[in-house]
């Protein structure tokens, strides 16, 4: 097989755990990384055993042994890295948000449809095997038509005063924290799962920390602040904490809360469905079992196990069951996914596989965060979301 260049651009937190899932596909070279400065991109190199380092990014997508440019970086700088990286023919795998905006969204969107390239969002939750499972069970019509969508992401590394993130300011990471960063998640993997579209939303949405302390130094994402850490203090304008109705294009009906601040919830996605024949639950805390619920007969837990899943979805389970699968394994399935589709030479517009979101799935998640974000504007009213 054809060996593919890879390299990413931002390497903090998510960064290195992009790199551990391509190397595990077995055909791809991480070749570079671009980090802020020269200096600190090449400690990454050097701790991840990164041959190439850049000071920044223009000088990655100049490289010719990069076909495959991955987009870590903070938020505001998604738009830019991206429409760079499709300028100059690369295949895109953005983090998500796709983008600050819809509007910038849809212009990544258009330009990288313009120039045929590959282009992928990084919703990592669609690659574990049991939302694999639900999705071809709920397309089988395991439970009948879904009337019902109902969960919550919930997190607690923001609950504190002295926890802080340039996820908090607006020009960094846009005008919305929670909805955008784990909300976005909720609402591919709702419409992943069901095959359902989300049309309206009303949004209640709260900061429940309206000051906090910024670090004046640097500090790692997610860390909690050190003892001695200097710090001033920062109005927050954006939210920790939302709750969500939602519409679907079927008629069925949802609801879902997002928070930063709800203690013991550490990376809380729940996300149940319910239909006239049966309900599935699935959470991401527990992401090995798929919760079953009936009305005539005993509700079921399905373990993750190969031999018990469909055999259409045993593809994303690669260990015997009772070995315990996880975030990293899910993400190497996203990859997998999207790296088999370029290695097959398949064009953007041909089919993809399922745990491949593209920037058309990144653009609709912008759009539903902005819907909600002006519904709770204008006072928590129903609002269609404008695609
Ligand atoms: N898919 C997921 O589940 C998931 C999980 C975490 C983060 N993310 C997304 O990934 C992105 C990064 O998040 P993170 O938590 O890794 O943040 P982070 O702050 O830990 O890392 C960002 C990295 O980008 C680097 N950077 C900043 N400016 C740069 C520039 N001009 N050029 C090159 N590098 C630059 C920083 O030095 C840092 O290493 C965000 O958009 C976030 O939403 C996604």
């Amino acid at each position: 097989m054809k060996r593919i260049g890879m390299g990413i651009v931002g390497a903090g937190f998510v960064g290195p755990h992009h790199i551990d899932a391509v190397r595990r596909l077995g055909f791809v070279d991480v070749v570079g990384i671009a980090g802020s400065n020269d200096a600190s991109a090449a400690a990454k190199a050097r701790a991840l055993g990164v041959p190439k380092s850049y000071g920044g990014y223009e000088a990655l997508l100049d490289d010719p042994d990069i076909q495959v440019v991955h987009n870590a970086t903070p938020n505001y700088l998604h738009y830019p890295v991206n429409a760079a990286a499709i300028a100059k023919g690369k295949h895109v795998v953005s983090d998500k948000p796709l983008a600050m905006t819809a509007a910038e969204a849809k212009k990544l969107l258009d330009q990288a449809t313009a120039k045929g390239i590959v282009h992928a969002v990084t919703f990592n939750y669609r690659g574990n095997p049991l939302v694999q499972q639900a999705r071809h069970a709920i397309a089988k019509g395991e439970i009948g038509k879904p009337h019902f969508l109902v969960g919550y992401y919930l997190q607690d590394w923001l609950i504190k005063d002295t926890d802080y993130s340039w996820r908090l300011e607006p020009d960094k990471g846009g005008a919305s924290s929670a909805l955008g960063d784990i909300g976005s998640h909720w609402c591919d993997l709702a419409q992943h799962i069901s095959g359902l579209r989300i049309t309206d939303v009303l949004g209640d949405i709260t900061t429940v920390i309206p000051k906090r302390k910024r670090p004046t130094g640097s500090r790692e994402a997610f860390a909690a602040a050190g003892a001695n850490e200097a710090y001033e203090s920062v109005d927050v304008k954006v939210e920790d904490l939302a709750s969500v109705l939602v519409r679907f294009d079927n008629g069925a009906k949802g609801s879902f809360s997002v928070g930063q601040v709800c203690a013991g919830h550490k990376n809380d996605l729940v996300l149940e469905i319910c239909g006239p024949l049966g309900s599935i639950r699935w959470r991401q805390e527990h992401q090995n079992e798929l919760w079953l619920g009936r009305r005539d007969k005993a509700n079921e837990i399905l373990q993750k196990d190969p031999g018990l899943i469909d055999e259409a979805v045993r593809g994303y389970a690669h260990l015997p069951g009772g070995h315990q699968e996880a975030w990293a394994d899910a993400f190497a399935n996203l990859m997998r996914d999207i790296y088999q589709f370029i290695a097959d030479g398949k064009k953007p517009s041909d089919a993809h596989p399922p745990a491949f979101a593209t920037f058309e799935d990144g653009y609709r998640a912008n759009c539903i965060v902005e819907a909600i974000l002006d519904s709770a504007k204008k006072g928590s009213v129903w609002t269609r979301v404008n695609y």
